[in-house]
């Protein structure tokens, strides 16, 4: 699958201060491909995604987007934001905007499309995520599932050529986890090239081509979801595994 490598990571380092969050970072993520990020609270796996947004930067090492290194600033940056979509934990709509004018505002800022030509694409994808019927609604008042996928039709309505999810149910209440994993499902089924953090392993399993498990700012294990959780190789994972699959 990596014959055709659309984001890369070589050999990064990240540090805050002294803490040395992300060491010695090797990770092809191929076109198509769908990586699930796993690994205990503070490993770096935020940071990882931030760092291939470029929301922060890193102090050694090379981070390429279809075989270019990241922009530095300015509106290449911009649109590097756009060719990345990233979608948080925290589902960071405006809320004085409709979500309607969330879904479109991106495209007309940083895409140059016309006002018509953005609100038509954006009632397309949120009727694609479910949600058609809240467009002149605010945020406040839809459900966190519902925002969450706005969240995901806004950052699709820029064409994205990847995309990042960090721990998008972690903040869901149970009953709307599975409405936004279905949606990130589909997506992956359409041939997205993802990164996803996630603590849902059923998702891991079944939409994932390779689990990344990280522990301590370092990738412990890479393998396919049926090996890594069949097998786990490193007492980290063993671990970690134990914990999460017994709660
Ligand atoms: N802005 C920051 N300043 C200082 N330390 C940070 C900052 N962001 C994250 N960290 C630290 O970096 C480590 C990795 O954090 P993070 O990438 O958020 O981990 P994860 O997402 O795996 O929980 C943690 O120890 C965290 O406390
Ligand atoms: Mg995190």
């Amino acid at each position: 699958m990596t014959v055709d490598p659309l984001i890369e990571l070589r050999d990064v380092n990240k540090y805050f201060g002294d803490l040395h969050v992300l060491q010695d970072i090797g990770l092809t993520v191929g076109r198509g491909e769908v990586v699930v990020v796993i690994g205990p609270s503070g490993s770096g796996k935020s940071t990882l995604c931030r760092a291939i947004n470029r929301l922060e930067t890193v102090q050694s090492g090379t981070i390429l987007l279809d075989g270019q290194p990241l922009p530095h600033e300015g509106k290449a940056l911009a649109r590097l934001r756009a060719d990345v979509g990233m979608v948080f934990q925290s589902f960071n709509l405006f809320a004085h905007k409709t979500v309607l004018q969330n879904v479109s505002l991106g495209q007309v800022k940083v895409r140059g499309r016309k006002k018509e030509d953005a609100d038509r694409r954006s009632r397309d994808l949120l009727d694609r995520v479910g949600v058609a019927d809240q467009a002149d609604k605010y945020p406040a008042q839809l459900s966190g599932g519902q925002q969450q996928r706005v969240a995901i039709a806004r950052a699709l309505a820029m064409e994205p050529k990847a995309m990042l999810f960090d721990e998008p149910t972690s903040a869901l209440d149970p009953e709307m986890i599975n409405e936004v994993l279905e949606v990130m499902r589909q997506l992956a089924g359409e041939g997205m090239t993802m990164i996803v953090v996630t603590h849902e392993m059923g998702f891991a399993r079944s939409a994932a081509h390779r689990v990344v498990f990280m522990a301590d700012g370092r990738i412990v294990e890479d393998r396919p979801p049926g090996e890594f959780f069949g097998d786990p190789r490193s007492d980290r994972a063993k671990d970690f595994l134990s914990k999460i699959l017994k709660h």
